[in-house]
Order: C-alpha cells, then sequence, then structure tokens
C-alpha cells in the first residue's frame, strides 16, 4: 500500500487535477470535453449488429408468465454516474419521465459503481470501495434465488458481452464510434450485478442467463424476454466514458422505440431507469430514477413520487409485487427499502416517511466493514434470519450457510491492507474458465483518447479519498 507521505505528496496533484475538472466542467457541462458523438451501434435495439459482440445464440423459451400483483416483469437499465441535477436538466431524460412517476428522492447506496450493482443483486455492498475483480462465495444469496423459488424468469443482457456467460473482468471489441482508434473495452463485469456472485455463475443454466444484446433482439422479437430483466449499456452508452447527452441520446435510440414495442413493454410492465450513483462524491448520494412501462397505472402517469428509496427498493419492489422471500439483507432495512408507492397501495405494505435531515448520507466508501473491504474486513456473516420483508415470505437460506455467524458474533474488524494481504475474494470465480480479459481483435484492448478524462477523474476521486484518509490520520 502507498506509505502515508506518498499520500500527502498527492494532495497538490489532486487539488490542481480537481481544479482542472471544475474548468472542464464549468466549460462544457460535461464530465469530459472531449466526448465522442453518439453512433447507434445498430439500427435499432431489435436488429442484430456485430457491434453488440457476442452473436445471438438462439432465443430463450417463452416464460410461463407467474402473475404479480402489480407488474408481470421488472425491466431495469442503469446509466452511468450522474449527479441529480445534470440528469434532471438533460431533456432526454425530463421529457421520458413525464410519461411515467418520475422519483425524486431515490439514492444510490455507496461509492464507487460496482458496489452499487452488487447491492441491487444481494442487498449489500459488503463494504466494497472499490470496481476490483471480485466474486462472492456461493453461500450468499440474491434475488436470483427468491425469483427461482417461485419459478420467475430472469436474464440479464449486457452490451458487447462476447458470449453468455462470460466472466471475465471486460472486453474490448471494435472501436464503432471510431473505425481507426484501437479495439474499446465497452464490456466490464463490475456493471454486471449477477455474475459476480458464486450462487449465480457457478450454476451453467444461471450463467447462461448473461446474456448479449444480440440475444436481446431475439428475445424480444421472439416474444421470451423474461419477467425479471437487468440491462447494462456499454461504456459509452452509459455515459461512463462520455457524457449525460451520449446517453441521453443512446436511451432515445434505444429505449423510446421499445417503449412502443408490446413484446417489451406491456400493459403488466414496469421499468425502471435510473443511475448506479452520482458523479459528485462529496454531496449526498441523490440520481434521477423514474417508473415508465404500462405497468405504471393511469392515474399516476406525469406525476411525482418524493418518497425516499434506494436501489434496495428495486429487490423489496420485487419480493412485494410476487409475495416473495427474502434475503434479510439491505433489502428488510425498512429506512432503505421503501416499495415503489403504487406497488405498495396494491400490496398493502407501510413505507416508511423519510425526508430532510433523516435521509441517511449513503455517499460513503469504504466506511462501513465487510469481506469486500480490505481495511475493514470482517467474514461474509449470515442474514437476519427472522427478517420479514416486503413480500412476507421467509428469509432464503442459501446451502453452505452457517446461520449462527451473524452481524451479532462476527469478530471486530481486521485491517487485511496493514498486514500487506487482500480479501480471500479478490479475483475471479475458482474453476471460472474465462479469460480476466480479452480482445477479439489485434488491438491490446486501449481505451484510446476518450476515456482518458475519465481516468483522470477517476483517479482524483481516489486521490481524494487518500488525501482525505491522510488528512483524517494526520
Ligand atoms: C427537475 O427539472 C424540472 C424542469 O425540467 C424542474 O421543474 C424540477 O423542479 C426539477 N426537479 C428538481 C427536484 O430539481
Ligand atoms: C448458448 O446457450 C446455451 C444454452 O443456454 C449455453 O449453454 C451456451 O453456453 C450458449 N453459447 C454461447 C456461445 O453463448
Ligand atoms: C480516431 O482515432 C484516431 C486513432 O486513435 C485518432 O487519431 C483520431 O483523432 C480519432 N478521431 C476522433 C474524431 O476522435
Ligand atoms: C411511440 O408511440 C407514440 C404514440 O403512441 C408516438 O407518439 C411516438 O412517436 C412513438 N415513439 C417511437 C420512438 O416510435
Ligand atoms: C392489457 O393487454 C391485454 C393484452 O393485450 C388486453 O387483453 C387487456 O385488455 C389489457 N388491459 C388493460 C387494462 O388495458
Ligand atoms: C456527503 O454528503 C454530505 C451532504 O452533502 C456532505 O456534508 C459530506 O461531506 C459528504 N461526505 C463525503 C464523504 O464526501
Ligand atoms: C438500516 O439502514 C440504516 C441507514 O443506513 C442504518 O442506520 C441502520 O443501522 C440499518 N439497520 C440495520 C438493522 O442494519
Ligand atoms: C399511494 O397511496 C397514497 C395514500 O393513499 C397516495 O397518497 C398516493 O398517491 C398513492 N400513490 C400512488 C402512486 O398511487
Ligand atoms: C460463507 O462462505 C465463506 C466461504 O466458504 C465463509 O468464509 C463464510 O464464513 C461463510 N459465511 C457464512 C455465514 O456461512
Ligand atoms: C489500514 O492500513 C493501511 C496501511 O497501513 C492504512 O493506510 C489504512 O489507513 C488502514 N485503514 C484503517 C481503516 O485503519
Ligand atoms: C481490463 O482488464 C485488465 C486486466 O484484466 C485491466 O488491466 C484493465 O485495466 C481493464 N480495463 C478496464 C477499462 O476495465
Ligand atoms: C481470449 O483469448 C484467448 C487466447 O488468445 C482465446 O483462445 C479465447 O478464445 C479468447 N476469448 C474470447 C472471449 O475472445
Amino acid at each position: 500500500m502507498i506509505a502515508l507521505s506518498t499520500l500527502l505528496l498527492l494532495v497538490p496533484v489532486v487539488l490542481a487535477v480537481q481544479a482542472r475538472i471544475q474548468l472542464t466542467h464549468f466549460q462544457s457541462g460535461h464530465r469530459s470535453n472531449i466526448a465522442p458523438q453518439f453512433v447507434p451501434p445498430s439500427e435499432g435495439p431489435l436488429v442484430q449488429s456485430s457491434n453488440y459482440v457476442g452473436s445471438n445464440n438462439g432465443s430463450l423459451p417463452k416464460p410461463k408468465v407467474v402473475s404479480g400483483k402489480s407488474f408481470d416483469r421488472f425491466i431495469q437499465i442503469w446509466i452511468e454516474n450522474t449527479d441529480f441535477e445534470s440528469a434532471n436538466s438533460t431533456t432526454a431524460f425530463s421529457d421520458l419521465a413525464k410519461q411515467g412517476i418520475f422519483l425524486d428522492q431515490y439514492y444510490a447506496v455507496t461509492h464507487p459503481s460496482e458496489p452499487n450493482y452488487v447491492a441491487a443483486a444481494g442487498g449489500d455492498f459488503w463494504g466494497m470501495a472499490d470496481d476490483s475483480l471480485y466474486h462472492i462465495p456461493s453461500n450468499i444469496s440474491t434475488i436470483v434465488d427468491l425469483l427461482e423459488a417461485k419459478s420467475i424468469s430472469w436474464a440479464t443482457y449486457e452490451e458487447n458481452l462476447p458470449f453468455d456467460g462470460f466472466e471475465g473482468f471486460n472486453f474490448s471489441s471494435k472501436n464503432y464510434l471510431n473505425t481507426s482508434a484501437p479495439d474499446y473495452t465497452y464490456y466490464v463485469r463490475k456493471h454486471n450485478p449477477t455474475i459476480i456472485y458464486d450462487s449465480v455463475a457457478s450454476v451453467p443454466s444461471r450463467l447462461a442467463l448473461h446474456r448479449n444484446f444480440n440475444d436481446f433482439a431475439a428475445d424480444v422479437n421472439a416474444s421470451a424476454l423474461p419477467q425479471w430483466v437487468f440491462v447494462t449499456p456499454n461504456m459509452v452508452n452509459d455515459g461512463h466514458d462520455t457524457s449525460i447527452d451520449f446517453a441521453g441520446q443512446w436511451v432515445d435510440y434505444w429505449l423510446a422505440p421499445l417503449l412502443n414495442d408490446t413484446n417489451f413493454n406491456n400493459n403488466r410492465t414496469l421499468i425502471l431507469l435510473t443511475f448506479d450513483e452520482t458523479e459528485t462524491y462529496t454531496a449526498n448520494n441523490h440520481i434521477v430514477a423514474m417508473l415508465l412501462g404500462g405497468a405504471v397505472p393511469e392515474s399516476a402517469r406525469g406525476t411525482v413520487d418524493s418518497t425516499y428509496y434506494t436501489h434496495y427498493s428495486t429487490l423489496s419492489t420485487v419480493e412485494a409485487n410476487w409475495g416473495l422471500g427474502s434475503l434479510g439483507r439491505g433489502d428488510t432495512n425498512k429506512t432503505l427499502s421503501n416499495v415503489f408507492s403504487f406497488v405498495a397501495n396494491a400490496t398493502g405494505y407501510k413505507n416508511l416517511n423519510i425526508s430532510g435531515s433523516d435521509i441517511p448520507l449513503t455517499n460513503i466508501t469504504g466506511t462501513i466493514p465487510g469481506p469486500l473491504n480490505p481495511q475493514l474486513y470482517v467474514p461474509f456473516t449470515a442474514p437476519n434470519t427472522s427478517a420479514v420483508g416486503a413480500g412476507g415470505g421467509a428469509v432464503f437460506v442459501a446451502s453452505g450457510l452457517n446461520t449462527s455467524l451473524t452481524a451479532a458474533v462476527v469478530p471486530s474488524p481486521v485491517n487485511l491492507t496493514a498486514l500487506g494481504k487482500t480479501v480471500p475474494w479478490l479475483g475471479p470465480r475458482n474453476g471460472s474458465t474465462a479469460a480476466t480479459s480479452n480482445s477479439t481483435g489485434s488491438g491490446k484492448g486501449g481505451n484510446g483518447a476518450v476515456s482518458l478524462s475519465d481516468g483522470i477523474v477517476r483517479s482524483a476521486i481516489f486521490g481524494i479519498t487518500l488525501a482525505g484518509i491522510a488528512a483524517f490520520l494526520v
């Protein structure tokens, strides 16, 4: 690890970089002043394209529909790293919100990206404070266990995934924004929530449900879209390497026509469009979120719902809708898991009224002990098995779970970093056959110029965090 003196030396550098970032923002209103122009990756979301990389592998069987109380299909689409104000002032998002319910008090649960995605699948981010290659042991359950217990179909669709169930850290392919530039890293595992869990990835039938965008086109065209769907656009379309305007253009290209397609959106479909986290770490993690789709009651379209929600609300809402069990994690923390109110109304779930200074500060990074926090390491503990979630069912107990290893008996956190060690879950899943990264072409998977400024932002944030820790120690 970096010595304290080195950390302190970083401070002026960080301040200088920070000043440059602010200048860039002031000048352009974007996170990057060299953002490329949006290029549609295909002729339409339902047209096969080599830009989507993985070729279609047939369509899923048409699912047997399990009726929910408010909806029969839930589709989440996550865009990256944008503050509430910035997304709310981008017409692609503000116009779309008018078609559904605008959730204007929705918060991410931590920083940076990966722990937010992981939280939306497993109800916790396990103390994770970075975007490294992790795998989570198979005694830890996810939403997939709850859905499958009730035979509810699911899949995730990842743009630029090279093949179904690819477990690599990232994947680079032909740069379709600039064909003379080297291969570009469009796919990253850190935005693919369920694949990080061994309880999902080590089961071949589950692994195969991590599908690419050509599969998506085939599944929609075959009227075979599953009932729980997570969609991850690539690193330029989700705004991560580009800008909110670029992401807005992607939303216009991809989501707008699909909203009119009954194979995607029918009167029993609920769609959540949101962000993983804010770009700014120094204010609370307030992001834009909206509910779209035919399941939104007519009377609620064009309204604003100011209930306090977090990413855990995506779990509790799904649990409430289908009367599922729970994970006994963040999904059953009443404060953090209000159910989307029209669903709460339909299911009889009582939300908590949390506003103003009662809203927890979730703009935290690395302060929570956990099995993926090398500086405050504790083992994976059992969930609260007596918790009752919004679905009313029992807490799912994964095989191999030691239910007596609870938060109450867990040993004090250990600083593994100080001992020169890392957490045991760093790296790929044991037995995983996929390479940790790869490329379709001869290029080395370089990121090209477009990601450079994002890299600076990210290093600056890391620098600020390190400097913050250093300042605290001094
Ligand atoms: C979001 O933007 C709209 C204008 O498009 C504005 O009326 C509204 O007050 C904004 N919401 C918040 C919470 O800032
Ligand atoms: C195609 O789908 C099958 C069945 O789900 C799966 O086993 C296989 O790995 C997939 N192949 C590719 C290349 O995606
Ligand atoms: C495209 O990539 C090439 C090679 O990296 C670079 O020289 C050129 O400036 C890029 N064009 C644009 C418009 O960014
Ligand atoms: C979707 O349908 C509405 C009418 O129902 C129409 O106004 C709109 O232009 C259509 N959008 C797209 C992208 O096709
Ligand atoms: C929902 O769609 C189905 C199938 O198209 C139709 O039969 C039903 O009447 C619709 N329900 C409402 C409330 O629009
Ligand atoms: C989190 O946001 C609050 C409220 O804006 C701010 O006071 C605090 O300093 C932020 N925390 C961090 C770690 O930046
Ligand atoms: C629920 O979340 C709140 C806000 O983060 C936290 O203060 C509280 O400790 C959590 N409750 C449990 C039982 O973990
Ligand atoms: C849910 O019920 C509450 C209380 O009756 C009501 O104020 C609110 O408008 C309802 N929300 C929706 C989205 O239907
Ligand atoms: C879960 O499994 C891991 C790996 O075998 C183990 O370290 C941990 O103690 C287990 N936790 C529980 C609660 O079973
Ligand atoms: C853990 O140890 C590292 C290296 O000694 C140190 O930089 C860091 O501040 C420690 N973290 C905590 C939370 O004590
Ligand atoms: C892709 O993965 C390799 C290691 O496998 C790593 O060195 C590189 O930084 C990663 N790139 C991105 C953009 O995540
Ligand atoms: C990754 O590279 C290896 C060796 O070059 C190759 O055998 C493998 O098929 C590649 N994987 C993908 C997903 O392209």
